[in-house]
């Protein structure tokens, strides 16, 4: 199993580009099941995730290659409609090869995906839709069977902007008879980035980035080239980084749009960074006053940076209370922090968070993507040499991340 050696004290100074994101190239791929034409995907992250989701499309007939950021897809014959569990149960994000299957073969067999460390998630909105359009869904033996001899276009009315609910329904309602309106859609840039990807491909979708999304069914989809938003979840992190570590360092490939809940906290909290034409460049000296987080859907402050958000107001001057509302029990970075020293009460969905001078280096291990972040930023911040295990959750949603903080001056070494 590998892991990090992190030793902490250094600044981050420099550039890192940020990669393309990985939110929004998994449904992206999976929305290639519309077509059975070619696909180009520009700023393609190779992260695990994507190895997954590539392996998800290989195992129903369809065939990948990679050129450097560049990916090429064509699913020229889906010759299976089941998903083999350990791919499944590997990526609970796959699950958005629903919607997808539905509409061009009209039916799929996936295997639950249960649980997972941050949450329950169930995925009852996400058939709820798939059913409001025609589907039926059977349970058998751990697998979910949904099926449709012809999908109608419905108008759906989600109980909760939920991200995968809102891609699968807008992927099976592409070919669905008539017109097909989600409401209470979620509104996060990786919709509007797959509602896109769709259009370029020949669909007909309005209002992605609003809370109402009308998906007009069409005939048919055709091939394109599409190139893949920048991860904001990533630059937020590396944002993040070197506001915790002090000195200047360009966050660059950015839509800074997509990252104004978390300036706005920084903005808040005494952090200096400049919006630039190629990048976010923050000059920090370490010192910022603590903030209270409140996590929501978008445009609210994304929960994905709430555990880097949290690391970072470790060692804020004051009380920051931070309040996870999107998942229940994602906190588990907050046990591993306080082995690095960290002052921190969790309070139902709050953890109070007393800021304190430093952090002393530890040996602690990553329970999911975020957190495993959270704890390299703490480490970037610690007196010593912290060993952080599990570090293939942090593969997962970082591509080559101790390269790029390598590049910024950190000392960090990944050991096999
Ligand atoms: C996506 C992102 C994830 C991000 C999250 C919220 C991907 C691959 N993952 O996850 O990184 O943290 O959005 O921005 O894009 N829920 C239900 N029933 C459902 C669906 C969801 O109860 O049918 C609940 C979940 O348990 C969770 C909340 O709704 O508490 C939000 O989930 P959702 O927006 O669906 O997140 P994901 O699409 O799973």
């Amino acid at each position: 199993m590998s892991k990090f050696l992190v030793t902490g004290g250094k600044e981050l100074n420099g550039k890192v580009d940020v990669s393309g994101a990985k939110n929004a190239v998994l449904p992206i791929i999976a929305a290639c099941l519309l077509t059975s034409d070619k696909i180009i995907l520009e700023e393609a992250p190779d992260l695990l995730d994507v190895q997954v989701m590539s392996q998800v499309i290989e195992s129903l007939g369809g065939k990948i290659k990679r050129n450097g950021k560049r990916m090429h897809v064509s699913i020229r014959e889906i010759n299976s409609v089941e998903t083999p569990y350990d791919l499944i149960s590997k990526m609970r994000a796959s699950i958005v090869i629903m919607g997808p299957m539905l509409a061009r073969k009209g039916r799929v067999r996936i295997s639950h995906p249960g649980g997972c460390a941050i949450g329950s998630r169930p995925i009852n909105w996400h058939l709820k839709g798939l059913e409001a359009l025609g589907a039926q869904v059977r349970m058998d033996h751990g697998f979910l069977d949904v099926s449709a001899t012809r999908l109608k276009g419905a108008r759906i009315y989600l109980d909760f902007p939920s991200v995968g609910a809102t891609e699968n329904i807008m992927m099976a309602a592409v070919y669905a008879e008539g017109q097909t309106i989600i409401e209470n859609a979620a509104q996060e840039p990786e919709i509007v980035d797959l509602a896109n990807f769709i259009n370029e491909m020949g669909g007909k979708i309005r209002g992605a980035g609003t809370n109402i999304i009308t998906i007009e069914g069409v005939r048919e989809l055709h091939g394109t080239t599409h190139t893949v938003i920048p991860d904001r979840i990533e630059a937020g992190t590396f944002i993040l980084m070197a506001a915790a570590c002090g000195g200047e360092v360009l966050v660059s490939n950015v839509i800074s749009a997509h990252l104004k809940p978390l300036l706005a906290k920084l903005d808040e909290a005494g952090v200096i960074f400049k919006e630039e034409d190629d990048g976010i460049r923050v000059i920090s000296k370490g010192n910022y006053s603590a903030v209270d987080v409140k996590t929501q859907v978008h445009p609210g402050f994304p929960t994905d940076l709430q555990a880097p958000m949290l690391a970072m107001l470790t060692r804020a001057k004051g009380t920051s209370v931070i309040t996870e509302t999107v998942f229940e029990n994602r906190f588990m970075h907050v046990e591993e922090l306080k082995r690095m020293g960290a002052d921190i009460k969790i309070e139902g969905r709050s953890a109070i968070v007393q800021g304190i001078d430093s952090m002393y280096a530890a040996p602690v291990a990553a329970s999911d993507l975020r957190a495993g972040a959270a704890l390299v930023l703490a480490s970037l911040t610690a007196k010593g040499t912290s060993e952080i295990r599990e570090i293939h959750h942090i593969e997962r949603g970082y591509e080559d991340i101790e390269l790029k903080l390598k590049g910024l001056g950190a000392e960090i070494i990944k050991v096999e």
